[in-house]
This record gives C-alpha cells, structure tokens and sequence, in this order.
C-alpha cells in the first residue's frame, strides 16, 4: 500500500510537471532527465533508500522556479544577453520561494531547489557557497543537471556525447566535487559499456561447440 504522504506527493509532482509541459516542453524533459539520474545515481551510492526517493523528487523539481520565467527567453534560439542571464539565474530563488509557498517543507527538496547552480570554489549563484556550504544532496543534483544540461541539444548548443560531457566535467573538478563525479563516471561508464551476451560461461559454452 503507497503510504498517504507519497500518494500527495505523487499528485503535487504531476502538477508541477503539467505545468512544466505547458510551460516549455523542454524544461519538462530536462527535469525528468535529471530526476531518472538522480535515481540512479543515489542508487548507485547505495543511498538509504528514503535519500534516494527525496533526490530522485530534487531532481524532478530542482527548476521549477523557470515556470516564472518568459518561454521566449527559456526557448530564445541565441545566447541570452547579461539581462536575459540574470533574469535566467533568478529561477533558483524562484522555485524555493515556489515550494514554500505551496507548502513544501522539505529541507532538502528546497535547499537543492535554491542551491543547485552553487559551486565548491565560490563561482556559482544565488549566494556564491562554497564547499563546506554546500551539502552532498546539493552535489549530486548539481552533477546530475551539469551532466544532463550538456547532453540534451539546445536551441544554440548541440548536444555531448555521454564521453564528452564526463571529459568536459573532469575540467570543472575545482567546481563540482571530486569523489562524486569518479563515482558518477564509473557508473556513465558502465551503464554504457557493450552488453556481454552470453556472459562468462555462455562463452566457454559458445567456444566448446565450435
Ligand atoms: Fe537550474
Ligand atoms: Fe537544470
């Protein structure tokens, strides 16, 4: 039986993604994206499992504050001037304020909601954290969008290969976090590794019979 507080939740998620759809379709799928990386990712790490179903919600909701946003800006086939680039990075503020308002009241939905642009050497946004600022929980979502932004095409930038954007990421090390991201490698890694078909002894089975 699905406990009450996850039936509500479950409903509150199909809001805020309906709205999302509505909003700008794509928004919609790059929330999603990182929500099925955040799931598998903190499944990875072998997170308790009450962790690894409040990451998977972070990622879903984490920039739910662009639904405040204009559509032409979030869809805008060009690169965004500096106005259009504050305005842009006011999304995380937004969606804290969003979930708050709503009645949201779990800190680690909305500190990964208002924190997930922050970065560990003190370059990122709203509040310029740095490192012991800055949770594991906020980490992982951040990993997850930093890898998921990369590898979905946008309307001015084509899309990484899986490859390309874990090499481009191994450049941001003094921004993103060390342990996380060889952990978050090796999983990409072996999530994209050629499948063995037979295994170890339908291969010795293969090679008796010819
Ligand atoms: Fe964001
Ligand atoms: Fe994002």
């Amino acid at each position: 039986m699905i406990p009450l507080e996850a039936k509500h939740e479950a409903r509150r998620n199909t809001y805020w993604m309906n709205a999302a759809r509505a909003h700008d379709p794509t928004l919609h799928l790059h929330c999603v994206h990182v929500s099925e990386l955040c799931a598998c990712f903190s499944a990875f790490l072998n997170l308790p499992l009450d962790q690894q179903t409040a990451l998977k919600r972070s990622g879903l909701l984490h920039d739910i504050g662009k639904l405040k946003l204009p559509a032409a800006i979030l869809q805008k086939p060009s690169p965004l001037t500096p106005e259009e680039t504050t305005i842009v990075q006011a999304h995380t503020y937004l969606g804290y304020e969003m979930l708050l308002e709503n009645g949201e009241t779990d800190e680690l939905l909305l500190t990964t909601t208002r924190d997930h642009h922050e970065r560990l050497d003190g370059s990122g946004y709203p509040r310029q954290l740095t490192a012991p600022e800055i949770s594991a929980a906020v980490r992982i979502v951040t990993l997850c969008d930093v890898f998921a932004a990369m590898t979905e095409p946008r309307p001015y930038v084509a899309a990484m290969k899986w490859d390309e954007a874990l090499a481009t990421m191994a450049k941001m090390r003094n921004r993103l976090d060390h342990d996380l991201l060889a952990g978050f490698a090796t999983m990409m890694t072996a999530l994209h590794a050629p499948k063995k078909r037979f295994g170890p002894l339908g291969n010795r089975l293969r090679k008796k019979k010819t």
